[in-house]
């Protein structure tokens, strides 16, 4: 009996374990699939993680700025390449675009004609296995493309994400709260209400009742006196008191305060097209950021690394022309250059001290963190309130970004030997007046 019972177990492991080899041996075989098939196409173009990560790195560092893979920008949409032309072409036309056309390759040329004669950037710096790796990421991108529904969820779980971090709730979560809670309290107190009426209904048709506790029923609550008594009075002055000092107090703290100041532009220039849909490096615009004080605001000339070619006849993009007094059929720039007039949205009053390469470079905080969600707005408007206050906040809780920076090795062993706490910025003088005041 028992012997069976084993036996039994036995062969419906193995059962289990042959079904488990089959399936791993169909979906090895869907895996490797499109790796056999591969081979018919010219070169190696590899498929692992690393290689694609690379490319990926590449590729957003110095393609993004003209080239999408699945769509096209200045330069072609990049879907499928691999396919149009093999590797060594594409390796020598990414090295040195100019060199293949001039050679004339009748592809290159016609390509070159199709974009206006716009040029690409040499980059012959890059070694051949770079290149070949940002062809890794393109087919990569082009086998999965990114569905926009995903990317929202991503979004969405970062939003999520980064409001655990910062520890606080959402304002319009806290109203709701509090609009929920006084509900819940209005909707007690009216069952409260009903029992004791239908308590003192049933007490009233009662008659054994001790004369003390008859009074008691008898006795109704009277509105008028409660809200005429001199306690209630007190309180609700005090309650009204207290609010307006308060809102008052409240106004004075954010005299000067810009939080969400939010200028209509001279140009409909958006961040969410150019940040986040052609995902342009947001240095390629503010090219200050990294090496000085001011992030700056990019000239006309900038736009028009573009804009020469893209969209040449939107009104928008005329006020570029405009501005630099650019003829566009003759290609010309002529004398009368005027810079655009944007409206500056945000401003430290004078006698404060901001140096934007400090944190960015230095400190590793990302722009958002201090700007909000920029690649989304189409029109940018003020995220922090930049008072006193938020810097010194920041400065209280941010570990300093000592990792890599031989500066602050010293700093740091001196710092462990006295202190169990991370490193803050508090501690190497962030809250100084000097630092931020001149
Ligand atoms: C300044 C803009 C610019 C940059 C930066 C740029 N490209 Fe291009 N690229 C173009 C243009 C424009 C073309 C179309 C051909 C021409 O006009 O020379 C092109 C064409 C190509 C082609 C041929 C596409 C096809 O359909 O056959 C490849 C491949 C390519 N680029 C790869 C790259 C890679 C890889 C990078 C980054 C390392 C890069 N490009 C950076 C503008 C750019
Ligand atoms: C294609 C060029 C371009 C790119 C890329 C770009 N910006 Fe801008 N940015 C501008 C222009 C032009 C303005 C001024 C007009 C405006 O406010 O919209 C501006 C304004 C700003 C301002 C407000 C400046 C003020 O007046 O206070 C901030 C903050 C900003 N950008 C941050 C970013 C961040 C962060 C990124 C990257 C995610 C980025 N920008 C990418 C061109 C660019
Ligand atoms: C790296 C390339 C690039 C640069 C630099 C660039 N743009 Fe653009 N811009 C684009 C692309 C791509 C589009 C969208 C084209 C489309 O929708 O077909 C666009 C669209 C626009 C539009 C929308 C116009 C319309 O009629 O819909 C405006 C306005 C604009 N850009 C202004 C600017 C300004 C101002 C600058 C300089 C601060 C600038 N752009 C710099 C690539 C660029
Ligand atoms: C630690 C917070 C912080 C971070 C991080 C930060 N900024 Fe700023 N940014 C500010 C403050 C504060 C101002 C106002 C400066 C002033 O008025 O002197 C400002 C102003 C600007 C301006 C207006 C023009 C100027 O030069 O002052 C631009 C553009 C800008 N930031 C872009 C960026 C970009 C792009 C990044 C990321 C690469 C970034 N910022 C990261 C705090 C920050
Ligand atoms: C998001 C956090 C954050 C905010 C907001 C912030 N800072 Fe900082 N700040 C840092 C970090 C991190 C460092 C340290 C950078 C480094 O390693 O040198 C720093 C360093 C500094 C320093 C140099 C301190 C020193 O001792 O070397 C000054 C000055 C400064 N910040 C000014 C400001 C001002 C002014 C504001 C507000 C307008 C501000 N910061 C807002 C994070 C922040
Ligand atoms: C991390 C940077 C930072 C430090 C440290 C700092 N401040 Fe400030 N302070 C600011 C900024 C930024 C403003 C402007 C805020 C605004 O416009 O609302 C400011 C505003 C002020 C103002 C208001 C000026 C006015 O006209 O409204 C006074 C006063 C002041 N600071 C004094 C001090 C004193 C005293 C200390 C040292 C105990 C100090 N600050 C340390 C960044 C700093």
């Amino acid at each position: 009996m028992v012997k069976k019972f084993i036996n039994d177990r036995i062969t419906r492991l193995l059962q289990i374990k042959a079904l488990k080899l089959s399936f791993t041996l169909i979906l090895s075989v869907l895996y490797f699939q499109p790796a056999f098939s591969q081979e018919s196409s010219p070169g190696d173009i590899p498929s692992d993680e690393a290689s694609i990560a690379a490319g990926k790195a590449t590729f957003q560092e110095l393609c993004t700025v003209c080239h999408a893979v699945d769509k096209r920008v200045v330069g072609p949409a990049l879907m499928n390449v691999y396919e149009r032309r093999d590797l060594p072409w594409i390796i020598s036309f990414v090295k040195n675009s100019q060199k293949v056309i001039s050679s004339g390759d009748p592809y290159a040329v016609a390509l070159y004609n199709e974009y206006n004669k716009t040029q690409m950037s040499n980059f012959d710096y890059l070694s051949d296995e770079e290149i070949i790796n940002i062809v890794a990421y393109i087919k990569h991108e082009t086998d999965n493309p990114a569905t926009p529904q995903a990317a929202a969820s991503e979004d969405a779980a970062a939003g999520g994400a980064e409001a655990v971090e910062q520890g606080g709730i959402p304002s319009q979560y806290l109203t709701a709260i509090l609009a929920g809670l006084l509900v819940i309290l209005v909707i007690i107190l009216g069952v409260l209400m009903l029992i004791i009426s239908v308590l003192t209904k049933y007490l009233k048709d009662k008659k054994d009742l001790d004369e003390e506790s008859q009074e008691l029923v008898a006795q109704k609550l009277d509105f008028g006196k409660f809200f005429t008594s001199s306690g209630f009075l007190g309180l609700m002055i005090f309650l009204f008191a207290a609010v307006a000092f308060k809102s008052v107090i409240d106004g004075l703290y954010t005299v000067g305060v810009q939080q969400n100041y939010e200028p209509t532009q001279p140009i409909a220039f958006s961040h969410a097209l150019h940040a986040g849909e052609y995902e342009i490096d947001c240095n390629y615009c503010h090219t200050g950021v990294m090496k000085s004080k001011n992030a700056n605001i990019p000239s006309a000339n900038i736009c028009m690394n573009c804009h020469g070619q893209i969209l040449t006849e939107s009104p928008e993009i005329a006020k570029i022309y405009k501005a630099l007094d650019y003829d566009k059929r003759t290609q010309t720039y002529g004398p009368n250059q005027k810079p655009i007039e944007w409206v500056r949205i945000h401003n430290l009053p004078d006698l404060a001290y901001f140096n934007h390469s400090q944190h960015v470079k230095v400190g590793g905080i990302e722009c958002q963190t201090c700007h909000g969600e920029i690649q989304e707005m189409t029109v940018v408007k003020q995220h922090a309130n930049l008072t006193m206050g938020w810097c010194i906040d920041c400065h209280r809780q941010t570990d300093v970004n000592t990792v890599g920076n031989k500066y602050y090795d010293q700093l740091v062993e001196l710092h462990e030997a006295s202190n169990k706490n991370q490193l803050k910025v508090k501690d190497i003088g962030g809250l100084e007046c000097s630092k931020c005041h001149y």
